[in-house]
């Protein structure tokens, strides 16, 4: 199976879609120099809770991870203010959509295929952050994690794409500019693009992209 048979594309949201710095981008001002070493920490530890929890068989949502991730690295930097950790939550549901995003889902769609979100986010969590960009009407479906209770690359994650469009794994396009999460679609069976935005290494981890792009507007020419 190829690309260009694939009947739907499937996308990562936090990275891929939407920029998870923005929050700390917004708080400039009070963040200042602390606010890339911030974003960097909050995005690590929120990432290592959703696979220590998986691995624990202690599942929380992603607003829950979310909070505790962003908790830790406001501690590790000291930062006490109660009403900055409120406002920078409240920042994550309105998260900046990349610029490339609404073209390419256009597109992609005007070749006849379905397009979806398949993230860890919780319901209300990726539905605000859709709502916001304004990108809703440009997706057939926005699949959260919470349905199976585990987060990815949880195999059980990528099945339930593969349940809920109807179409065979080996035909659906997944996108992520997370590397770990591509490789864990890959090694479940889709045609996996790794969305190489920020010039990173692979991860040294089974599974196999069947392409890299830079960003999003090289998507549709490659799937024909
Ligand atoms: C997501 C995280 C992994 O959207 O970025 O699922």
């Amino acid at each position: 199976m190829s690309l260009a048979a694939c009947r739907a594309c499937v996308f990562d949201a936090y990275g891929t879609l939407f920029d998870v710095n923005s929050p700390a981008q917004r708080e400039m001002a009070v963040l200042g120099d602390r606010a890339v070493a911030l974003a960097q920490l909050w995005r690590q530890k929120q990432l290592e809770y959703t696979w220590l929890r998986s691995l624990m068989g202690r599942h929380a949502d992603f607003w829950q991870v979310t909070g505790d991730g962003l908790d830790y690295a406001l501690a590790t930097l000291g930062i006490t203010d109660g009403a900055l950790r409120e406002r920078l939550m409240q920042l994550y549901l309105t998260l900046d959509a990349y610029p490339d995003v609404a073209g390419c889902l256009e597109k992609l769609r005007a070749g006849g295929r379905a397009t979806a979100i398949l993230t860890n986010g919780s319901p209300r969590t990726i539905d605000a952050a859709v709502a916001h960009s304004g990108l809703g009407p440009l997706l057939d479906q926005v699949l959260s994690v919470e349905a199976v209770g585990i987060f990815k690359p949880h195999r059980s994650v990528y099945q339930l794409a593969v349940d809920r469009l109807g179409v065979e794994a080996s035909r659906i396009c997944f996108v992520s500019t997370n590397s770990w999460d591509a490789l864990g679609a890959a090694d479940f069976g889709f045609q996996v693009v790794w969305m190489d935005r920020f010039g990173r290494q692979p991860d040294r981890l089974p599974g196999k992209p069947v392409a890299v792009i830079k960003g999003l507007a090289e998507l549709p020419p490659l799937l024909g």
